[in-house]
């Protein structure tokens, strides 16, 4: 439920508290202003899916629960303030896990019961856009904006605040998937993409001319499934010639053909559509050799580029603070009746 006939704020400042628990970290921040961080905690669990090869959504709801007030406080203590100086609660309600989406749900609504501050819900993805805004105080929409997680690849068109139009999509596998399959094929494990990041380096990306997959309908659609499978028949091919596979060849050369497309899909968005800003974010955007390859096409075609340091890529609350700041000085306010939405769609409340 939504509330837009609320007071504009006045001059004061506005402290956020945000709390992230959509996939399998348990995270919570202080965002003062919209763009200063006064905390980001952020408690990973990465070291109990990796033992599964990729997250288990049952344990994740637990370990959310296990850790959620004690990195609420955490945040709350590292930014020098009480529940008394927030100004509002921002949670991220979709799209993600529904089990571990509730726990974070469940927190901000329980506080916010209990002290009257007033309640935000945070789409995902516009937090992992709004990252940007953090340590690029001048970026202001409109915008291209690539997204590319464990769970989207999107184009976004980011007319203005919380303002956004698709304009491309993943029509199967997101990027961030795709790593992590690939990953596990070749034995690195969970999650693919920080360690298909780090082998790449030692390995020649021109080895193996693997697809890259052009989508007739619309030029700004991803595939990455055929990508994967092609990966894995490649392996097979080794196995049944008894070739010895040189995994670090493989991985750059998957890489190069993820990098390639969104590069490419990117720059000639934000020339078609005549934008001279263009940002990145999610997972994947922290990966070293999509940065600098789109930073060189970006110098190249005069676009100015955009990306937040890897650890507001990655997920995190600080990024849901930001976009829930927004959000309240648009005055959207949620009520008790706010609900985890697992496919929740950007720019739908
Ligand atoms: O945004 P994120 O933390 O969670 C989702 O919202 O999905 O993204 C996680 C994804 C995983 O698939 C992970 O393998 C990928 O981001 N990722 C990377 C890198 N770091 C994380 N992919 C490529 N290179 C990286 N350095
Ligand atoms: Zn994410």
């Amino acid at each position: 439920m939504t509330d837009t006939n609320i007071k504009q704020p006045t001059e004061q400042d506005v402290y956020i508290l945000a709390i992230e628990s959509s996939c399998d970290e348990t995270a919570a921040a202080v965002v003062k202003n919209g763009r200063e961080v006064l905390s980001n905690v952020i408690s990973s669990q990465i070291a109990i899916h990796t033992l599964y090869g990729g997250v288990v959504p049952e344990l994740a709801s637990r370990k959310h629960i296990e850790k959620i007030n004690q990195v609420i406080e955490e945040a709350l203590k590292e930014a020098g303030v009480t529940l008394k100086d927030i100004t509002a609660i921002a949670v991220t309600y979709g799209p993600g896990l529904v089990g571990a989406l509730l726990v974070g749900v469940s927190a901000a609504k329980a506080i916010s019961f209990a002290t009257g501050i007033p309640l935000i819900g945070v789409h995902h993805i516009e937090g992992h856009i709004s990252a940007n805004y953090i340590e690029n105080k001048e970026l202001e929409p409109p915008f291209v904006c690539l997204v590319a997680s464990g769970g989207h690849s999107h184009l976004v068109v980011v007319k203005d605040y919380g303002e956004y139009e698709i304009i491309g999509r993943t029509r199967d596998d997101a990027a961030g998937e795709a790593f992590d399959k690939v990953a596990r094929a070749i034995g690195l494990g969970y999650p693919g993409g920080p360690k298909i990041d780090k082998l790449s380096k030692e390995g020649n990306p021109d080895a193996i001319h693997f697809p890259r997959a052009v989508i007739a309908e619309n030029e700004y659609d991803f595939s990455f499934s055929g990508l994967k499978s092609a990966v894995l028949n490649y392996l097979n091919g080794c196995q049944m010639k008894g070739e010895e596979v040189n995994a670090a060849d493989v991985a750059a050369s998957f890489q190069k053909a993820v990098i390639d497309v969104l590069v490419d899909h990117s720059v000639h968005a934000v020339k078609e559509y005549k934008f001279d800003k263009f940002a990145i974010a999610g997972g994947v955007a922290s990966n070293s050799s999509l940065r600098n390859a789109l930073a060189e096409e970006c110098k190249k075609k005069g676009i100015d580029f955009y990306h937040p340091s890897p650890i507001y890529c990655t997920d995190n609350a600080a990024m849901i603070g930001v976009a829930g700041y927004y959000e309240y000085l648009k005055g959207v306010r949620d009520g008790y009746d706010l609900n985890a939405v697992p496919n929740l769609k950007l720019g739908e409340r």
